[in-house]
């Protein structure tokens, strides 16, 4: 049994990160046959992104999914730590399933993602969720046929979760979601350590995947037909620090740019890297998207160092000036944090004035969680529940002005549009335009993959309707 520790999790060394292929042993080919799975994913990008190789590999043993938790031989959940809603909402599902569980003993239930890599976690499911069959974590992800083997084998709690990040892992298999957008990893982990962040302890430290292998997969996307990537990290800007002497961020844009893939973007934006050389990279290559995500947290500069963000105000703002003025029709969005311990009014009034300022594309807004393990996490959560809630509102007010307001301008405009599938509305198709707004719109099932021109006719506060101008 290997369980995590918070105190190795936090541990940055300079260890040569190793890079090996994906293997599997023929001995698990069959665990599925016949068999069928559900899997249910929480949280960011990344997670959904490890969904992709979670199915795949479970179809490479036999399993076939299915959409009903009820119906399936095995579930999984690929669980998110980032907030405590989060977890909530993840004991409510195992509370569901261990329901399920008593009329149907034989279902496999298995447990990965963040969760798996705290302390606290773990040890509560040791002690009283003693029927999932096996938990593992986000740095052993590519051990999950062996996993799956020794839970049913050894017929026991099956605990595998590495404090450490191993190395990085290329060749497993990947079942994607969607036929026309991709996420491609670049950077694993973080290292930046924001005080409020349980991420640099569940996902380890930062670790670049070889340049070559990723534009060999943006290569391979293209061949297959895909127009748009997304590139994922933690904190995309620190792309290469760790592995190349000459080598970042900007030259990786650039070098994806020459693919060809239509439509480049990237998440997430640490403001403090954010260099000079990737916005020139961004305003000289039509297809990386004039489209950034840029979380700023709070517009207080005293909260902002109690979170270790290394920036002040100013030089957000400085920097947002930049991209602006470099990037035409360049969108911004961020991620907001309120009611961080000692949040004033004052401060609060701060963040609100910081965004009568930036006028956000859109906004995800958080109240503040405390993580366990975490530094924000000693100090003393001082700010009623109440008083948060009554923060977010105010925010969320202030933050959907501006989103209806972008929306709104935008009709009588012509957007290049992504056609996705069939729209939920009835006999329309949906898409999205360069910089992420959803579109609705009327035409033949042929555009669906295409890049179209768009004409906006109407706006709502989440989406547009438009007309295919030929
Ligand atoms: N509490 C609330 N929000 C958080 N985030 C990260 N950690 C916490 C926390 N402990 C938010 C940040 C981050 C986004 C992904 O989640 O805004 O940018
Ligand atoms: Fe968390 Fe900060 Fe790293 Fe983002 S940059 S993952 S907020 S520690």
């Amino acid at each position: 049994m290997n369980t995590p520790s918070i105190n190795k999790a936090k541990i940055r060394n300079k260890e040569i990160v190793n890079k090996i292929n994906y293997e599997i042993d023929d001995k698990y080919l069959n665990i599925g046959k016949n068999k069928t799975y559900y899997i249910k994913t929480y949280g960011c990008q990344m997670n959904e992104r490890d969904s992709e190789n979670i199915c795949a590999m479970l179809e490479s043993i036999g399993y076939s999914r299915i959409d009903k938790y009820e119906d399936a031989d095995f579930i999984i959940l690929n669980t998110c730590a980032i907030r405590e809603n989060v977890h909530n909402k993840v004991f409510g599902m195992l509370g569901r399933i261990k329901h399920l569980k008593e009329t149907k003993e034989d279902v496999i239930v298995g447990v990965c993602g963040c969760m798996s890599q705290e302390e606290i976690v773990v040890n509560k499911i040791k002690d009283k969720y003693k029927w999932i069959n096996f938990v593992f974590g986000t740095h052993n992800l590519h051990k999950l046929p062996e996993i799956i083997f020794n839970s049913i084998n050894n017929n026991r709690q099956e605990i595998d979760v590495w404090s450490k990040e191993g190395d990085i892992v290329e060749g497993i298999p990947i079942h994607r979601e969607n036929k026309y957008k991709a996420w491609v990893n670049i950077i694993y982990g973080c290292d930046k350590f924001c005080t409020y962040c349980i991420v640099p302890f569940t996902r380890g430290k930062e670790r670049s995947r070889d340049k070559e292998d990723i534009i060999n997969e943006v290569k391979e996307l293209v061949k297959e037909g895909y127009k748009e990537v997304t590139l994922l990290g933690q904190n995309v800007n620190a792309y290469g620090k760790d592995k190349y002497d000459n080598y970042n961020m900007s030259n990786l844009l650039n070098d994806i740019s020459k693919t060809n893939i239509e439509r480049i973007k990237f998440v997430t934006s640490h403001p403090w890297d954010f260099t000079d050389d990737m916005i020139l990279e961004i305003k000289n290559n039509k297809n990386i998207l004039p489209y950034i995500h840029l979380p700023v947290q709070s517009g207080s500069n005293k909260i902002l160092k109690l979170m270790g963000r290394r920036y002040t105000k100013e030089t957000y703002l400085e920097l947002f000036n930049k991209l602006k003025d470099n990037i035409p029709n360049c969108s911004i969005t961020t991620d907001i944090i309120v009611g961080f311990p000692g949040e004033t009014e004052e401060d609060f009034n701060e963040t609100l004035d910081l965004v009568n300022e930036c006028k956000f594309d859109s906004a995800y807004t958080f109240i503040y969680s405390p993580r366990s393990g975490t530094a924000s996490s000693r100090l003393i959560d001082d700010i009623s529940i109440e008083e948060k809630e009554n923060r977010l509102y105010k925010l969320n007010e202030i933050v959907n002005k501006y989103a209806r307001e972008k929306m709104d301008k935008t009709v009588g405009n012509i957007y290049k549009v992504l056609v996705e599938s069939e729209s939920n509305k009835n006999g329309m198709l949906m898409g999205y335009t360069e910089t992420g707004k959803l579109v609705n719109l009327k035409g033949d099932i042929s555009l669906i993959g295409k890049i179209i021109d768009v004409k906006i006719i109407e706006s709502r506060t989440w989406s547009l309707y438009g007309e295919h101008i030929q």
